[in-house]
């Protein structure tokens, strides 16, 4: 192998460099940039038989693909040309001191408006895997969604056989009418928003949906081979069970994480979650097609979309076989829709890799303890006499200990920053909530919820434990909790009211999963530990949409630390105002 094969090699991988990574790069001083340009436009997208105009990401539903490598910086420019306010968040990338670029609407920045624009300029340090984007206002991410796809650096293998072929398989929820429409009625009225037609894989809803056929994915294989699946959950408000016939599925990743591989043929995974997978196709042609279907796992008492998803997973059909008119199709069977018992079977099965190479660093030692209650709850209408369409004539509501949050006008990051902090949110959150209560039995009679934007302030480097408590209050329920700007360890989690003397016993501080978001068990707790490494206003919400709309959301304000490369980095000139 000579001269010739080193520089064919070269064109090759500059080849490869361009059609794996659609951005346009840059290099200087040994980091890579790579730029993007998002236009925000409308365009005309049918699905079921049904045409609407929803907001995209030039053109295309679901969105592109953001690729990177560990270590590369990306700016990508935002431009938008739709009537609604647009701000795009990038779900699990840690955003070290670039709080600006994090993207939740009115908590590190202002909307992007129409006509204006924004580049979000970030680092991706210490991070590989599959995460991804999504609009961050309103209910605007039920179109606006893509993976975000990192790969290792150059030259450093994945910690598992390098797979044949990377498939993003993004499952998402789609709705006849305009969403917008559907979660501004629910909040007038304060009854249950309307749940979605269908459910998707890769923007497709599949056969098992009327006028639909055309619309499904097929991803074609080769025997013998191992494909790499990269899983993206970004339905607006539904967990959901996954599983391909006939066919064993190897755990590999979670949220960008490295994880101890395991075989399963069934993933649950929560709206928010990231995991990618290695599907070893059969070892000859096996004469029949497989669906791979989805549809939710369900423990809350609303009305939810029941439907399923399929796809077919495809061999190609070698030449010596004669063509075959009709094959055989496959079907999995998922678990019930309410089947608890799986999904914490699933989720205890999760651990970190913890090799040097990518190690565990749990928090040894704890600062400081907080207990969060996460549930439902009501509030009063708003006009005195009026009958809402929440429950017993109220309007439906949720919270973090009690507090249900209110957005407020402006970003807070931005006041934090420039010292404007004062009667737009206050640093109180409280550390536990106000009154006990038998959390998972018998919910209280006053199920009101307060009001209010209150931050909980951290001083920099402050190592935390946080257990989050579901209640019962109008009925126990799942809530995948998303924490903004941090990875956090999943140390423990049970079910039942959370026992402060027994329960941490049994907490895992060896491999616990890392992750970015985190299924409260219905009925249940979770407990995770965060070191506070990131000054800036970190967003945390319920990952179900229709619960962050109802107020389960909060945020914390990590403080600057001492040194210079503690501190937040100043907003970029063109930050969006309100
Ligand atoms: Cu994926 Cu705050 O969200």
């Amino acid at each position: 192998m000579g001269e010739n094969f080193r520089s064919i090699t070269f064109i090759g991988v500059l080849i490869l460099a361009l059609c794996v990574f659609p951005g346009f790069v840059l290099s200087e001083n040994g980091v890579t940039t790579r730029h993007y340009k998002f236009n925000i436009q409308m365009k005309n997208v049918a699905r079921l038989c049904h045409t609407k105009s929803m907001v995209t990401v030039n053109g295309k539903f679901p969105g592109p693909p953001i690729m990177a490598r560990e270590g590369d910086r990306l700016l990508i420019e935002v431009v938008n040309h739709v009537p609604h306010n647009i701000s795009i968040h990038w779900h699990g990338i840690r955003q070290l001191r670039s709080g600006w670029a994090d993207g939740p609407a009115y908590i590190t920045q202002c909307p992007i408006q129409t006509g204006q624009s924004y580049v979000y300029n970030f680092t991706v340090v210490g991070q590989r895997g599959t995460l991804w984007w999504h609009a961050h206002i309103s209910w605007l991410r039920s179109t606006l969604y893509g993976p975000l796809i990192i790969l290792p650096k150059q030259g450093t293998p994945y910690p598992f056989a390098k797979p044949y072929k990377e498939v993003p398989i993004i499952f998402g929820e789609w709705f006849n009418s305009d969403p917008e429409a559907i979660i501004s009625q629910a909040l007038q009225t304060g009854g249950g928003p309307n749940v979605s037609d269908a459910y998707t894989i890769n923007g497709l809803p599949g056969p098992l949906y009327n006028c639909s056929a055309k619309d499904t994915f097929k991803l074609k294989v080769k025997p013998g081979r191992t494909y790499l699946l990269r899983l993206i959950n970004a339905a607006l408000n539904d967990e959901l069970f996954f599983s391909i016939a006939n066919h064993t599925l190897t755990v590999v990743e979670a949220d960008a994480i490295y994880v101890k591989p395991f075989e399963t043929e069934t993933l649950v995974i929560t709206p928010g979650q990231t995991s990618n997978v290695l599907l070893k196709t059969k070892s000859h042609f096996p004469n029949a097609s497989f669906f791979m279907t989805a549809r939710p796992y369900v423990t809350g008492q609303g009305t939810f979309d029941n439907s399923t998803v399929a796809g077919i997973l495809k061999y190609e059909i070698p030449s010596n076989i004669p063509h075959m008119k009709k094959l055989p199709l496959f079907k999995p069977s998922l678990p019930a829709l309410n089947d608890t018992n799986f999904v914490t079977n699933f989720t205890n099965k999760l651990r970190s890799l913890a090799t040097p190479q990518f190690p565990a660093n749990v928090p040894k030692n704890v600062d400081k303890r907080f207990f969060f209650t996460i549930g439902l709850g009501t509030s009063p209408c708003d006009k005195k006499n009026q009958t809402c369409q929440g429950p017993n004539g109220t309007k439906f509501s949720a919270s973090v200990n009690n507090v249900s949050f209110i957005q407020p006008n402006t970003a807070l990051l931005q006041a934090h920053y420039f010292g404007q902090s004062n009667g737009l949110y206050s640093p109180d959150f409280p550390i536990n909530p106000l009154h006990w209560f038998n959390y998972t039995g018998n919910p209280p009679n006053n199920t009101m919820v307060s009001n209010g934007t209150k931050l909980m302030v951290l001083p920099f480097n402050t190592s935390v434990e946080l257990i989050m408590q579901d209640t019962s209050i109008l009925g126990a329920e799942s809530h995948p909790l998303h924490l903004h700007g941090f990875n956090f360890f999943v140390v423990g989690q049970g079910f039942g009211n959370f026992d402060p003397n027994k329960d941490p016993n049994n907490f895992n501080l060896v491999d616990p999963i890392e992750r970015n978001t985190v299924g409260v068990p219905s009925g249940g707790w979770v407990a995770i530990r965060f070191l506070a490494d990131n000054p800036g206003v970190w967003f945390m919400h319920c990952h179900l949409e229709v619960h962050t709309s109802w107020g389960l959301k909060m945020a914390w304000l990590v403080l600057d630390g001492k040194l210079p490369n503690q501190k937040l980095l100043p907003p970029p000139a063109d930050l969006p105002k309100c």
